[in-house]
């Protein structure tokens, strides 16, 4: 194997606390296979006389992009439900009229897992040719069990047709299946007592989500679903506080969740428990941004009790169809005020975190060579620029994609 040194960089490592962005002037990074093996200052570079040396030209780089939450995988579209939402009615009404997630529900039953598989394969392009190189997806459009097994297999088979890392997640409770509506504790209990045990034996997920919500399922309900799947050995996640607040974030720190999302409506309260439990706050910009919510997240407590604030589009039919990380690192910023560093940490290193996964998200020895090159002058700009690339290049496992 050669060693690839990739010069002439300005590296935005994502590294060092005490450098913003933990940024290297005039670096250079040594790639063996598919790991990183040295980051520096191109004056500190060791000798490896048989490498190959790619000339940057002082573009940018940064860690590869992490999409940390996602529901890529669905049938169908609901343009309906985007025009009555522009006509007068809520999210929550037309939910609760059986619309919204349930209309997706049906058409991913009725769609072929090779279909599922095409249509997110499109949509997973744009994402990749902006720079994400590993993606979380969800099922939670079956809610049985051929059906999550069904899309759980489609985003597992994504990931292994094009070049990104694809982490999944199950999440049988994102809504009550129309043949449950009158006993909702049956439905729990085929999660608990079926779904879970048949995605742990096939291996198909990493983490077990949740909708904590009204319109979702109660905080007693996850906590059922969640002692589950800690015995079973899965992560958990959930979505809360996106509508309301539950206390979901505070139940989920509890089973030690490795984030919890959304949470326009969290208290200082919850940000205690997540504080203790190391929880990620995940923050939605794209999902804020088309229900028109007008409350936004407490960043300012995340920020004094330290929480690490990743960003991510929550692509999906409803509540974000969002393509473009590269619009949500936008939208954390004007939406929320993340400062531009604070966002590109979002789907960096605070993405890796929420993750659980440790060999990414930031540009260091021995991490993966996941890494983008930007046609960028200064790293806000990142931020700063609505639509347009600005991707240069993509490099997967030390590969340029
Ligand atoms: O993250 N909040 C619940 N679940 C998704 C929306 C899914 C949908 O509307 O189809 C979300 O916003
Ligand atoms: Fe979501």
């Amino acid at each position: 194997m050669t060693h690839k040194i990739w010069k002439n960089i300005n590296l935005l490592t994502m590294d060092n606390s005490e450098n913003p962005y933990g940024y290297i002037d005039d670096a250079a990074i040594v790639v063996l296979g598919s790991a990183i093996e040295w980051v520096g200052a191109k004056k500190d570079l060791p000798e490896f006389p048989t490498a190959q040396v790619i000339d940057c030209s002082g573009a940018y780089m940064t860690p590869g992009l992490i999409d940390c939450h996602t529901h890529l995988v669905y049938g169908g579209n609901r343009i309906d439900e985007f025009e009555k939402r522009l006509n007068g009615a809520s999210y929550e009404e037309i939910a609760k009229a059986g619309g919204g997630i349930l209309s997706t529900v049906n058409a991913t039953r009725q769609a072929t897992e090779e279909e599922l598989v095409a249509s997110a394969s499109k949509r997973l392009k744009n994402l990749l040719t902006e720079g994400v190189t590993t993606i979380e997806i969800k099922s939670g459009y079956g809610l049985d069990i051929e059906n999550e097994l069904k899309m759980l297999r489609a985003a597992r088979k994504i990931g292994r047709m094009h070049n990104v890392d694809v982490v999944t997640s199950f999440l049988g409770a994102h809504a009550l299946p129309p043949e449950y509506a009158v006993n909702r504790e049956d439905y729990v209990d085929l999660i608990i007592e079926h779904m879970l045990p048949a995605v742990a034996a096939e291996g198909l997920a990493q983490a077990v989500d949740g909708f904590c919500e009204n319109i979702g399922f109660t905080c007693g309900e996850i906590e059922k679903i969640f002692i589950a799947a800690r015995k079973l050995g899965f992560d958990v996640k959930l979505h809360a506080e996106q509508l309301s607040d539950q206390k979901g974030a505070a139940l989920a720190a509890k089973y030690g969740a490795l984030s919890v999302d959304h949470l326009e409506y969290l208290s200082e309260e919850s940000i205690l428990a997540m504080k203790k439990s190391g929880t990620v706050a995940v923050l939605l910009p794209g999902a804020y941004y088309t229900l028109r919510e007008t409350k936004l997240p407490p960043i300012e407590l995340l920020r004094k009790h330290n929480i690490p604030i990743a960003i991510a589009t929550d692509s999906n039919p409803g509540s974000s169809p969002v393509l473009s990380l590269k619009l949500m690192i936008n939208m954390a910023s004007t939406l929320f005020q993340l400062t531009p560093e604070e966002a590109l940490s979002g789907v960096t290193r605070n993405a890796a975190l929420a993750l659980g996964l440790t060999d990414r998200g930031i540009l260091a020895r021995g991490k993966k060579a996941d890494m983008v090159l930007w046609d960028i002058n200064h790293p806000a700009e990142l931020s700063y620029q609505v639509g347009g690339s600005q991707c240069l290049a993509v490099i997967k496992n030390g590969e340029v994609n």
